[in-house]
Order: structure tokens, then sequence, then C-alpha cells
């Protein structure tokens, strides 16, 4: 890409300057796995255009979406080696290296949008940001994208019905748990894969949000969708951190800036793009949608019992106690 003249080449010069010189320019590739019609797609690109914006063209964010550069399998590594600057992966993808951020995939805790948006800007989420340092990675803030529905290849209701499902799930250990006590068959695999996995029926049905579901035509293959609003799907913003120090305070105050600026939009995007690809799918005939009804919603928390549990004892009983006492 270029990025390594450009990058370490940052001058003192004043960004009302209109002569941006190619040498002063800084670009910031952004890579990320969903399309661009998505909350992460928009947030990305709202991103780009506000940080543009402010440093007057000095900073330019180059956006990559639909993982045309790097998978989830990757994305990580190439962060690390400064392929790219910028990523978002759901927190889900994380936990694997930061155990501690499983808490944000315990089922049935956030229960509304106005809880999910007091934690995303809350304090543990500040905390968790920070783990990142461990890594090397700079945590900057968390992108929403509401809430995960049940899609399936046959209708998913009582919890009998998860009885031998295989269904596809990010990598994670409390989401493997969550399937394995509901009795369906979990199967981790990166998001550029689940439309030839569904294709192929490697396996039968997925956990997502409405918004993936729709812009990957997932449901073209899942026509049963269960709106169990079960767990959150939400993006950890971050950067490379040697990057981030080798930008000067005003340019990483402007990234700051955006992203504040931004904070809102962004979850009244989730919200509203979940909310109009909810109508378009109710409105095609082959698509049949339930939604959970609390009788069945109280099946599937008695067989998640055990889960709440299994975080508390064996990961961190400490945050799990953080984010009960944030939605008080
Ligand atoms: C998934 O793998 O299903 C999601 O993490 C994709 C995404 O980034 O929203």
């Amino acid at each position: 890409f270029g990025y390594r003249q450009n990058i370490f080449s940052t001058s003192e010069m004043p960004y009302d300057d209109e002569q941006i010189g190619l040498k002063d320019q800084i670009t910031i590739h952004f890579s990320h796995v969903v399309a661009e019609n998505t909350p992460k797609g928009m947030a990305a690109e709202k991103f780009a255009e506000l940080v543009e914006k402010k440093s007057n063209g000095r900073v330019v964010v180059q956006v990559y979406p639909n993982g045309m550069l790097y998978s989830d399998n990757n994305e990580v590594e190439a962060l690390l080696n400064n392929e790219i600057q910028m990523i978002a992966p759901t927190f889900s993808k994380m936990t694997n290296s930061l155990p501690n951020w499983q808490v944000l995939d315990l089922p049935f805790i956030i229960e509304n949008n106005d809880e999910l948006k007091r934690v995303l800007s809350g304090p543990l989420s500040k905390k968790l940001l920070d783990e990142l340092e461990l890594m090397n990675i700079k945590g900057l803030t968390f992108w929403s994208n509401g809430f995960k529905q049940i899609a399936s290849n046959q209708p998913i209701t009582e919890v009998e019905d998860f009885e031998g499902e295989r269904i596809r799930m990010m990598p994670s250990s409390i989401l493997r748990q969550q399937f394995r006590l509901l009795g369906a068959e979990p199967y981790a695999s990166s998001f550029g894969d689940v439309y030839y996995d569904l294709e192929n029926k490697i396996i039968d049905a997925q956990e997502n949000t409405i918004s993936n579901i729709y812009s990957k035509q997932f449901h073209t293959m899942e026509n049963h969708i269960t709106l169990s609003n079960h767990g959150i799907l939400c993006y950890a913003v971050m950067m490379n951190e040697d990057f981030w120090n080798s930008l000067d305070e005003q340019i990483q105050e402007i990234i700051i800036e955006s992203l504040e600026e931004m904070q809102q939009w962004q979850y009244d995007q989730a919200e509203k793009i979940n909310t109009e690809n909810l109508k378009l799918l109710e409105m095609d005939d082959s698509i049949q949608i339930y939604e959970l009804t609390d009788a069945h919603k109280h099946q599937w928390q008695a067989k998640l019992q055990p889960i709440y549990e299994i975080y508390n004892n064996e990961v961190n009983g400490e945050y799990l106690d953080e984010l009960l006492h944030e939605l008080n």
C-alpha cells in the first residue's frame, strides 16, 4: 500500500494548509468482513469521512469491506503486522486471546437497545478495551450491531428443536458452551465461509444479526428466523498501537473526536438498519419469522442456566458482577 512511506512522515504542518504534500498524508487502511450497507460498513465510511474532513484531507481512511483483504482468521495478525492499521472485529472473536471478553457473549443478559448502549459506553467496556494493550493494540471504542437471532433451515423455537442441529457460531468458548447446553452441535467458522457452509449443507443454522443475515443473503438458504435476541453482536474498534503512537497528538485527537461525535449515530444506525432489514424479510413470503414466546424463552434460559456459573468460576466473576451492576 505504500503505507510505510506515509505513516512515519507526520510533519508539524498546520492542518489548514491546503497544499498537503503526499509525504505528509497519512493513510489508515481499515479492513472489515461485512457488507458496506451494514452497521459496521456504514460506520467505517462515516469515520473515514469525519477524519478526512477534520484533518483537511491530511488523514485518509481507506475502507476495505467484505473481507476483500483479510478474513476474521487473519485480520488481527495483519493489524499486528501493520499491514492494515484499523479493524473492528466482533468482541467474540477476541475472546480466545482475551477470555474476560466472554462476559459480553453471555446470553440473555442485555435485554434491549437502551441497556446495550449503556453497557457499550460504560466503565466495563472501557476496561475491556484497555485489555487490548496486552496484545499491543490500541482499543478505541465499541460499535453496535444489535442483537443476534437464530436463522435455520427448519423452525427452531422449542428448545428441543436445537437437538442435533449443526449451528455456525463465531469462535468463542462461551458461545460453544451456549450451543452445547441447548443441545446443538456448534461449528466455528469465519464470516466469509458462512455462505459456502450453508450452500454445501455443512451447517443447518447460525446465530447472527438481521443485518448480517440480510446483507449476505443467508436467508435464501436459512428461511426460518427466530427473533430470539438472545445475545449481542458488537465490534471493538482498534488500531495498531505502534501506528497510533506514531501519530502526533492533534491527529490522535481528531480520531478520538470523530469516534465520539459519531457514537450515538452509530448506535441509532445499528437499530435502524436491523429494523429496516427485518421489514424487508417480513415482506418475503418464502421466509418464516417467529417471535420467541416467553414460554420458549424460559425453556432456553433454563437450559442455559449453568453458563453463568461457568463464566463466574472459570473466567472472571468480577466482570459478570460489574456487568449486572451496570444494568441495575
Ligand atoms: C460474524 O462472524 O458472524 C460476524 O462477526 C460478522 C461481523 O463482523 O459482523
